[in-house]
């Protein structure tokens, strides 16, 4: 079974797919954290971010891949493991404008494909459902308030000794999920056979019971 977790930023979509793969022992697939290591290399080498082909340029010619060490999900580019930088406001906003770029979006689609080929993967980010695994058998779609999901976040990184302002992260937010939903190319939106899963005021391991529970009914309806 392959199970699609979409959503806007803070939902719980990493959290929750992260713990759903753990307790069906499958495969965890974070996309997001692709589109940052290109940002992130974006970034590092000071290259102009609005320039679409140079952007899609530097994905052809390096190597994102997802390794799993010590049970977390690493991400290199290269031989750079670039995990720790990539959560970084500047590394998200970032993040959202190369992935508006079809070019881009189309050499992440053949490498997110090619890791799904397996099976058994849970995978994350904005178009899973709609175009990266359009016959996923199950399809999730996460959401919470604007105002829950900014706690949230702020929360994480005051927990990492970071303090931020509230306000500030809440626009932050916003403006990162209107660029993702109004985008030309493959935009965040739920996939009609999704099912919405709101999380405002509800905790992490009742969420991941709900989709454990919509992931036991669909697998007793396909045999
Ligand atoms: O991946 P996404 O941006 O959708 O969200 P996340 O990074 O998994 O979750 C953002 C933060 O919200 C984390 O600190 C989670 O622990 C927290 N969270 C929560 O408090 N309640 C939930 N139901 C889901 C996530
Ligand atoms: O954790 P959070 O939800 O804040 O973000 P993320 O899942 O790590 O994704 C970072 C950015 O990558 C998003 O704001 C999207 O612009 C982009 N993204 C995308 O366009 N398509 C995906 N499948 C995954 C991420």
């Amino acid at each position: 079974m392959n199970i699609a977790i979409d959503g806007p930023a803070g939902a719980g979509k990493s959290t929750v797919a992260q713990k759903v793969a753990g307790q069906l022992e499958y495969v965890y697939i974070d996309t997001g954290a692709m589109y940052r290591a290109l940002a992130w290399a974006v970034h590092h080498h000071q290259l102009p971010i609005n320039d679409e082909s140079t952007v899609s340029e530097l994905l052809q010619k390096n190597k994102i891949q997802l390794v799993r060490e010590n049970g977390q999900q690493h991400v290199y580019w290269n031989e750079i493991d670039v995990t720790s930088w990539i959560r970084s406001t500047e590394v998200s906003q970032y993040a959202s404008i190369v992935a508006s770029y079809g070019s881009v979006r189309e050499q992440m689609l053949v490498l997110q494909r090619r890791l799904a080929t397996q099976g058994n993967v849970v995978m994350d980010g904005r178009d899973i459902g709609t175009h990266v695994l359009p016959d996923a058998d199950v399809k999730i779609f996460l959401t919470a308030s604007s105002k829950e999901r900014a706690e949230r976040r702020w929360k994480e990184l005051l927990a990492k000794g970071t303090q931020t302002d509230l306000a500030e992260l809440e626009k932050e937010i916003e403006e990162r999920d209107r660029r993702d939903m109004q985008r030309e190319v493959a935009p965040l939106r739920q996939a009609e056979d999704a099912v919405l899963v709101d999380t405002t005021g509800i905790t992490i391991d009742q969420v991941v019971d709900r989709i454990l529970q919509i992931c036991e009914r669909t697998g007793e309806s396909t045999h």
